[in-house]
């Protein structure tokens, strides 16, 4: 079964300053569409047909390059819209504490959610993932994902150009600032936490 582009969850001016409408309407119909479509005509009377896709994301990692980047990025997207609210949400009081107990505080965390995103070398993704009940950032490259690791992802940062070059041009630090800040969705985030298992894309 073919899949499908996920829609955004909430309107697409709804992160503006941070992220305009137009930055949405190039990266979720423009990128995020193209990872789906190729994902499809790769996978289309082929045994991965009928996979979920992170049963071909698990597949294609290791044998199939083309395959394992197009449908790593339709995964790392559906995530990434997730990851961000229209207004910042909450955590829970079970995030916040391992919060704590793995940065110091949550403004700690977004502070180096923010450093680890501006450091980081070309495209890639930064995550805040959580293995054995304890909380850590980790970064991916290209279109590597955290969606077949024994990391269970909380939340990510797309650190692509095309993610903020439309809002921010090359300062990825004001990108980062502006999303961290203001649009991160800490309930989904909770959310991921609580099922304690990896979000499914659909
Ligand atoms: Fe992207």
């Amino acid at each position: 079964m073919a899949f499908e582009l996920s829609p955004l969850p909430y309107p697409d001016t709804a992160l503006a300053p941070a992220i305009s409408a137009e930055t949405l309407s190039f990266h979720h119909g423009k990128h995020h569409q193209a990872y789906v479509d190729k994902t499809n005509a790769a996978i289309e009377g082929t045994d991965h047909a009928d996979k979920s896709l992170e049963e071909v994301i698990a597949a294609a990692r290791g044998s199939n390059q083309g395959l394992f980047n197009n449908s790593a990025q339709t995964w790392n997207h559906g995530f990434y819209w997730h990851s961000m609210a229209a207004e910042t949400t909450a955590p829970s009081d079970d995030l916040v504490a391992k919060i704590n107990d793995a940065f110091g505080s949550v403004d700690d965390l977004k502070a180096k959610l923010k450093d680890r995103g501006a450091g980081h070398f070309a495209s890639g993704w930064v995550w805040l993932a959580e293995k054995g009940g304890k909380l850590s950032i980790e970064e991916t490259h290209d279109a590597d994902t955290l969606a077949d690791s024994d990391f269970n992802p909380l939340l990510v940062l797309d650190v692509w150009e095309h993610a903020y070059y439309l809002d921010h041009q090359n300062k990825r630090p004001s990108y980062l600032d502006a999303v961290v800040e203001n649009k991160l969705n800490w309930a989904f985030a909770s959310e991921n936490l609580a099922r304690g298992t990896v979000w499914k894309y659909a």
